[in-house]
């Protein structure tokens, strides 16, 4: 049984961090520690002493990053937290300013393997998908309370899905639904036609309610405003998003930072006092190598994007 989450683009992680300036690098989403552990080996395995500041929402994968990043511990400070207060969390950490930050958005493998932590729509479990289990509402609060209208809102806004009318009508019409796999079923009934080749037909739906509950893209649009303001000046910005809601969020605020003037383009003259915070890296987003979607299936969707404060 696998016990870790596989980190996905280490190599394209490592080549991103700017190592001879590197001080303290802030990891917004430790999950299992693979990514930390990378960027500390091979700290160490160039002489470099660092420190990396880990936090994630998930009191579960915490306890396991600890144990993996046990020969590490006197280098790296980790603590339960949302990455939309990083600010605070470093100030709180006796750190003014940092050298790198990285955002591994989404959802780890042990969320998805985990049945009792109601994720996935494979296995058989109560409705959840907190990261945060200490968080008061869950995915079956979202399912079983919000109006018709609400739901199909979320699954079209979070889910990109077509069918967000037709899903919303049949989730309200089953209510009470309190499992995983009855939702799954549900959605599959209520989609008049639908190609199941790639993806299941619940993944978009799933995907939208996982969203909502854990306020994703809020957090994302504060997490990476206030990380830019961290940075140093050559301090860098990794993040690496799964979707294309996720990923559109994340290139607008990147590009934004990266542009003298955020007037909208019908104005002749710029009246924003806009200046340009970031230099983004790479033109084009990075993609994993074949060799790695080969290996893990999970990285296929990734993209990373690399910006460095100026
Ligand atoms: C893709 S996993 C990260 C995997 C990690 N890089 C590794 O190597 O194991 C994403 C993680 O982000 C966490 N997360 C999601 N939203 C968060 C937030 N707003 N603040 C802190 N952690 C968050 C999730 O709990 C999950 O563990």
């Amino acid at each position: 049984m696998r016990i870790y989450h596989s980190p996905v683009m280490v190599q394209e992680v490592l080549e991103s961090i700017n190592f001879k300036s590197l001080g303290v690098l802030v990891d917004c989403t430790l999950g299992s520690g693979g990514h930390s552990e990378a960027i500390l080996e091979y700290a160490k395995s160039i002489g470099k002493k660092i420190k990396i500041l880990a936090l994630d929402l998930d009191y579960e994968g915490i306890e396991i990053a600890k144990k993996r990043l046990n020969n590490n511990l006197d280098s790296i400070i980790i603590k339960q937290g949302n990455f939309s207060n990083i600010s605070n969390i470093v100030k709180e950490s006796g750190i003014d300013k940092v050298e790198a930050v990285l955002f591994d958005l989404g959802v780890s493998s042990l969320h998805l393997e985990k049945p009792i932590r109601g994720f996935s729509f494979r296995q058989d479990a109560e409705l959840d998908m907190r990261f945060d289990i200490n968080q008061t509402d869950s995915a079956s609060n979202v399912i079983n309370q919000e109006s018709e209208e609400t739901l199909k809102n979320i699954i079209r806004d979070f889910g990109e899905e077509p069918q967000a009318n037709a899903i919303a009508r049949s989730i309200v019409k089953n209510r009470p639904i309190n499992s995983t796999l009855k939702l799954a079923d549900i959605i599959v009934r209520a989609k008049k036609s639908y190609k199941y080749k790639s993806i299941h037909p619940a993944t978009q739906t799933f995907q939208a309610i996982r969203m909502y509950v854990n306020n994703e893209l809020d957090n994302i649009n504060s997490g990476i405003k206030q990380a830019i303001s961290l940075l140093k000046k050559s301090g860098r910005i990794i993040t690496i998003s799964y979707h294309s809601i996720e990923d559109r969020l994340v290139k607008k605020l990147l590009l934004e930072e990266s542009r003298e003037c955020i007037c909208p383009t019908n104005i002749l003259e710029c009246v924003c006092n806009h200046s340009a915070s970031l230099k983004l890296m790479f033109k084009k987003v990075i993609k994993p190598s074949l060799e790695e979607i080969r290996q893990n299936r999970r990285s296929r969707s990734a993209k990373l994007r690399v910006a460095e404060k100026i």
